[in-house]
């Protein structure tokens, strides 16, 4: 594991949209793995910034997100879909048929969950990924559990995952309680992964990420096997950590 620790958001941000822009330049036809959250989206905004410099270019990428909840559908304004679309999707020239988000509407979301494993292979994997993380260590909607999930999957969010989120919508009831997410498989297999993560709220899942046991207690710790993981703090998540 990498750790890189910086004075600001705005450090951390540049340093990780700096990763996948390099990612972009030697492999103009990469597959990236997104994440939404609050964490990405300076990193986003720079990417952004880079790709309107001229300097990266996402007519050949191919995208694919970690999740979505279930029952929200793309226009909703809660939705991954449609978060996307507004930090990232609109603002790139990604396109659309190459832009690929777990659906939260779909009929039968077990054959969506396969589908969508099946996709990503199809692509060939993901060259990269990037990662936020959730207050109690997870990561896409990979929950504390007493197994991994290999696999997209439909998840059963935790109490304390509804209450984080719940800042995003008009009232904690409005919180969806199941998700569709990538599964610790399909995150490993990526070839290179970024976690980012800020504030004092994290520090304590960065802590057991870094420093803890592998356990899917606490999903994150997972990464500690990973051949090329890059952890981006800044310094109030750095916090507990005792190096
Ligand atoms: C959600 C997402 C995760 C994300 C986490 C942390 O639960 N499914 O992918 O990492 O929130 O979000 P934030 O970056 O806003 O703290």
């Amino acid at each position: 594991m990498k750790i890189i620790v910086t004075k600001t958001y705005e450090e951390l941000s540049r340093k990780a949209a700096n990763l996948f822009a390099s990612q972009l330049i030697l492999k103009p036809n990469s597959v990236i793995g997104l994440a939404t959250g609050s964490s990405p989206i300076g990193m986003y905004q720079e990417l952004i910034r880079i790709y309107n410099a001229g300097d990266i270019d996402f007519e050949e990428v191919v995208s694919f997100n970690l999740d979505e909840y279930i029952g929200l559908s793309p226009d909703n304004e809660q939705s991954y879909h449609y978060f996307m679309e507004q930090n990232l999707f609109s603002h790139i020239n990604l396109r659309p048929e190459n832009i690929h988000i777990p659906s939260g509407i779909a009929l039968d979301m077990e054959v969506a969950a396969k589908t969508y494993d099946k996709m990503i292979e199809e692509a060939g994997g993901i060259d990269i990924q990037v990662l936020g993380i959730g207050n109690n260590g997870h990561i896409g909607f990979n929950e504390p559990d007493v197994k991994f999930e290999a696999r997209t999957h439909i998840v059963e969010l935790e109490q304390d995952t509804i209450e984080a989120n719940a800042r995003f919508f008009n009232a904690i009831e409005e919180v969806p309680t199941k998700a569709i997410s990538m599964g610790i498989k399909n995150i490993m297999q990526s070839r290179k992964i970024v976690l980012v993560a800020t504030g004092e709220g994290k520090a304590k899942a960065v802590q057991g990420m870094i420093e803890g046991p592998i356990t899917p207690e606490l999903p994150a710790s997972v990464l500690q096997l990973h051949p090329d993981v890059t952890i981006i703090l800044d310094e109030a998540a750095a916090s507990l950590l005792s190096k």
